[in-house]
């Protein structure tokens, strides 16, 4: 059986149910979602292996061999159409062409279940998915319940890295017009123990991590790399429930009455869909997803402690954050750029500015030096790599605003993340180094300047003129 069969045999069928790893009915062989390529502009849809099974990324990294793919359709599987695509724009905008919110990398979640590959939604920043006119999504007051497999290695204090209901028009329209699971450190409204990151229930203008918009010692800081949030309400009452999505058993957070400040009681629910983004489409959160449903009736413990051991049973691993050429953490390496006419440039940096300049053998030393980079384990990510600077040790290649720089490690989070890259089999030779924290941003030159740049994105550096030649480099040895 897969989570959905269980909900429907305690009497509380999902009405909308989403993933892009695998089947949530175990006779489900539809479409799980759908990506775009960046060499064409085409479509296709993954389906499952099999009816029940877990999607055929093989069929993905077929069609998106050598180019850029974007995850465009995230479809319902409980057969409402209730699919899931790129979020509009709101109280806030995002930062695609009038005000959308971009687009998902399909390949910046890569996982395993059973240790059959699949690969998650993986939410940068900017990024966000809605469906503002879903069938059967409850409002008011009514009684719902949903649960969300997310990375809990994967968060941030922004808002609000969301799943569930939420405002129809993307505005806020006031307390209680949301009720959506949330998952990440802000701590604005609600905390719980610990530093967190927690799960947390986003009932609009306040994150509760239980009955008033305050601290809940009994809601953890979550370590768990898969973690498997619930979150449940109806009548004055609601509950959030979590636990290990790859062992054991659920806790319960909180179960009791609804929050007493103006508005959260009775709720006033919209119904509408939110993966990633806050219910005005607040678009500074960034967490993984990798499969959530939503029912209309309340469901009981005894079905989610049934749906936790089937996701525990879909056996979720982590696998390789890179592929192509490994690079030999510790050791001096150039980069050459490989678009024509450019050829003799190497990434390089003068200050604090990342560039491409033009070296040889008999180039000055400080020149072999600013030419150089060492390789370390991926400060934000040991699956991943940074690039620490030869003359200014210390200093990594981060981006800011997606331009690259070379800057001291403050020990922040944002900077380890910001000089956290995950190199790949290049797009068209050598390698190719996408951001870890923006996957579907790649280490280009442009105008012989270094940036982060996305295949066909906003800024003139992610002009999908020259993109593939753009971000294929061809390592070798250090110059220095
Ligand atoms: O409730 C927290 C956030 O507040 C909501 O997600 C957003 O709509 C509002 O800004
Ligand atoms: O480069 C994109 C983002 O811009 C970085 O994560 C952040 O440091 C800056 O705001």
């Amino acid at each position: 059986a897969g989570p959905c069969d269980i909900y429907s045999s305690g009497g509380t069928p999902c009405i909308a149910a989403h993933s892009t790893t695998r089947a949530l009915y175990s006779a489900f062989s539809g479409s799980l979602y759908q990506v775009k390529r960046g060499s064409d502009n085409t479509t296709t849809s993954i389906a499952p292996l099999s009816a029940g099974g877990v999607a055929n990324a093989a069929a993905q990294d077929t069609f998106c061999a050598n180019t850029t793919c974007l995850i465009t359709v995230i479809y319902d599987q409980s057969g409402r159409g209730n699919h899931l695509t790129q979020a509009p724009p709101g109280g806030f905008a995002g930062p695609e062409s009038n005000g959308y919110d971009n687009l998902a990398s399909a390949t910046g979640a890569p996982v395993t279940l059973n240790g059959q590959k699949a690969y998650g939604v993986f939410i940068s920043p900017g990024t966000g998915y809605r469906n503002n006119a879903p069938s059967g999504i409850v409002k008011g007051d009514a009684a719902e319940g949903m649960y969300a497999v997310f990375d809990g290695a994967h968060y941030n204090d922004g808002c609000c890295f969301d799943y569930g209901n939420a405002e129809t028009n993307s505005l806020d329209t006031g307390n209680g017009h949301m009720e959506a699971i949330y998952f990440g450190t802000n701590t604005a409204w609600g905390s719980g123990a610990g530093s967190g990151p927690w799960l947390m229930a986003d009932f609009e203008n306040g994150l509760f991590s239980g009955q008033g918009s305050k601290n809940n010692a009994g809601d953890p800081s979550i370590s768990y790399r898969f973690f498997n949030t619930i979150l449940k309400g109806g009548p004055n009452q609601w509950a959030i429930r979590g636990g290990n999505a790859a062992s054991g058993s659920l806790s319960t957070y909180y179960s009791g009455a609804r929050p007493t400040a103006s508005g959260y009681n009775p709720m006033s629910k919209e119904g509408a869909i939110v993966l990633g983004i806050g219910g005005d489409n607040s678009v500074s959160a960034q967490g993984t997803f990798y499969e959530g449903i939503m029912t209309s009736t309340y469901p009981s413990d005894a079905t989610e402690n049934s749906v936790q051991a089937n996701i525990v049973a879909a056996k979720y691993a982590t696998t390789a954050l890179t592929s192509g050429t490994a690079l030999t953490i510790g050791s001096s390496i150039s980069l050459r750029a490989t678009t024509s006419g450019y050829s003799d440039r190497y990434l390089a940096h003068t200050g604090s500015v990342v560039n491409t300049q033009v070296v040889t053998s008999s180039s000055a030393t400080s020149l072999k030096q600013q030419a150089s980079w060492t390789v370390r384990a991926g400060l934000a990510n040991g699956g991943c790599v940074s690039f620490e600077s030869k003359d200014i040790s210390g200093s990594y290649i981060r981006h800011a605003d997606f331009v690259l720089q070379v800057g001291a490690n403050d020990g922040s989070k944002l900077f380890k993340e910001d000089a956290t890259f995950c190199p790949q089999a290049g797009l068209t030779q050598g390698i190719s180094i996408r951001a870890w924290g923006y996957p579907t941003r790649w280490i280009r030159h442009y105008s012989n300047v270094g940036y982060v740049g996305s295949n066909g994105g906003v800024h003139a550096f992610d002009a999908a003129s020259s993109f593939n030649d753009d971000v294929s480099f061809v390592v070798s040895t250090g110059f220095a």
